[in-house]
């Protein structure tokens, strides 16, 4: 059967879909209290990707992130370990940062384990670039972040596609 793909807001009725993957996909998963608090902070926008086959919706990932003035933050980004390779956070992600975009965003940052390289390729591959360290960021496990910065140039807007 076709599946089709729709990035729409989060809201509370997704979170049972949505602690699946934190879980299957973090060393320190967010807790539903968290995720809560997330879809009622002001600067917050979260957005899940929705497969749809028939009458069957599946939440394949989702996308937390925060703008505020000219700065948006990259807080989460999961695809369901089912749905990964085959595009999905990349058009997370570029939804997220039309959002961002239109809400003023110029420059998007996040934080990244040093371990993760699955995550570090792929915001790479998203055009990211490494911009320093955060030391013993990560508590539970002493280990380190990777800060990565996107600018977002002024073409950004019109492009079709937005990353590359
Ligand atoms: C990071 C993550 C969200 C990527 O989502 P995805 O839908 O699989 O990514 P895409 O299919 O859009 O990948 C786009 C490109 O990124 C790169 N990439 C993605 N996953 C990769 C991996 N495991 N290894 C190397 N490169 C990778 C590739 O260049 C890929 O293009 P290609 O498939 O044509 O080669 C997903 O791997 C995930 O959920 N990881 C666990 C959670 C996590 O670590 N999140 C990030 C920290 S907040």
């Amino acid at each position: 059967m076709p599946m089709n793909l729709d990035i729409t807001p989060m809201s509370e009725r997704h979170l049972d879909a949505v602690l699946e993957i934190e879980r299957s996909s973090f060393i320190s998963p967010w807790s539903r209290d968290l995720f809560v608090q997330e879809l009622e902070t002001e600067i917050g926008q979260s957005f899940i990707a929705v497969l749809a086959g028939g009458d069957v919706q599946t939440v394949a990932g989702y996308l937390c992130s925060w703008v505020a003035a000219d700065e948006c933050n990259i807080l989460k980004l999961a695809c369901h370990p089912c749905y990964r390779r085959r595009g999905i956070g990349t058009l997370l992600l570029e939804r997220g940062l039309r959002e961002a975009w239109r809400k003023g965003a110029r420059v998007v940052s996040l934080e990244v384990r040093q371990s993760n390289i699955s995550a570090v390729s792929f915001y790479s591959a998203c055009g990211f670039a490494p911009a320093g360290q955060r030391k013993g960021y990560y508590h539970e496990t002493g280990e380190d972040a990777i800060v990565m910065l996107l600018h977002l140039g002024e073409g950004f807007a019109d492009a079709e596609r937005k990353l590359p």
